[in-house]
């Protein structure tokens, strides 16, 4: 952008400044929160942490960041399942440039709109024991359903850092289960959500052991 800015004179300060905040608010916070809800729900899953392992270890040539990253199943559904039930960007707020319709709800121009983006995700029409953290219900396909999920929104807005996330998260839990475990601090049940723009873990402390 700034050599854009040199060369071309297309972009003021203002844009650059409005971008790198909107790259670094949409970008860092999500992709961390979700990585430290995933590493929680696997604490409190040992079973499912350790099949992750397992999976690690079947493919790992001792590289700590192998590329292209090997195609890991089990650390997939994981992933899907945790932002399906602690999604960091929950909400969005919209607001239409023209009267419209959503269902058989008529909306006019302008009209604030709070959507919960999560809301499909933790209904039992869609995913059943919805409230449990059951990965194998991505790799069996059964008691999922792909259409309810948006953890990413949709449509033209849609994010476009999802791809860059997921390889990011990826390779976190490939760098960290290689070698290390995790050890929570605290009781599970203090750990609360907190909504600050994003979701994140409160209380959430852990100490990292060689394993
Ligand atoms: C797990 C990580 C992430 C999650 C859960 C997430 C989620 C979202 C959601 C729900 C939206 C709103 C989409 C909509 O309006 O339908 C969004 C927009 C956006 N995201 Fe992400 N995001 C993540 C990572 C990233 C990364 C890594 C970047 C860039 C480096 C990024 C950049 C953006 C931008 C620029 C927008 C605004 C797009 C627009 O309004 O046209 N996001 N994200």
């Amino acid at each position: 952008m700034v050599l854009q800015q040199k060369d071309h004179q297309m972009l003021t300060d203002r844009d650059i400044v409005a971008n790198a905040l909107t790259l670094l608010l949409a970008g860092e916070d999500t992709t961390a929160n979700t990585l430290a809800w995933t590493v929680y729900l696997l604490s409190r899953h040992p079973e499912a942490e350790q099949k992750l392992i397992q999976e690690i270890d079947q493919h790992n040539d001792g590289d700590p960041l192998p590329w292209p990253l090997p195609s890991l199943p089990w650390m997939n559904a994981v992933i899907k399942e945790s932002m399906r039930l602690k999604p960091v960007a929950p909400q969005i707020y919209l607001e239409p440039m023209n009267d419209t319709c959503i269902g058989d709800v008529e909306i006019s121009k302008g009209t604030p709109l709070f959507l919960a983006l999560h809301a499909g995700a933790l209904d039992e029409a869609y995913f059943s024991d919805a409230q449990s953290f059951d990965p194998s219900r991505w790799t069996n396909r059964e008691g999922a359903s792909m259409n309810a999920l948006f953890p990413f929104g949709g449509g033209a807005r849609m994010c476009p850092g999802r791809s860059l996330a997921l390889t990011e998260i990826k390779m976190a839990l490939h760098a960290l289960y290689s070698n290390f475990k995790l050890i929570p601090l605290q009781d599970p049940n203090s750990v609360r959500e907190r909504f600050a723009f994003t979701m994140a873990p409160l209380n959430f402390r852990a100490t990292i052991i060689r394993r």
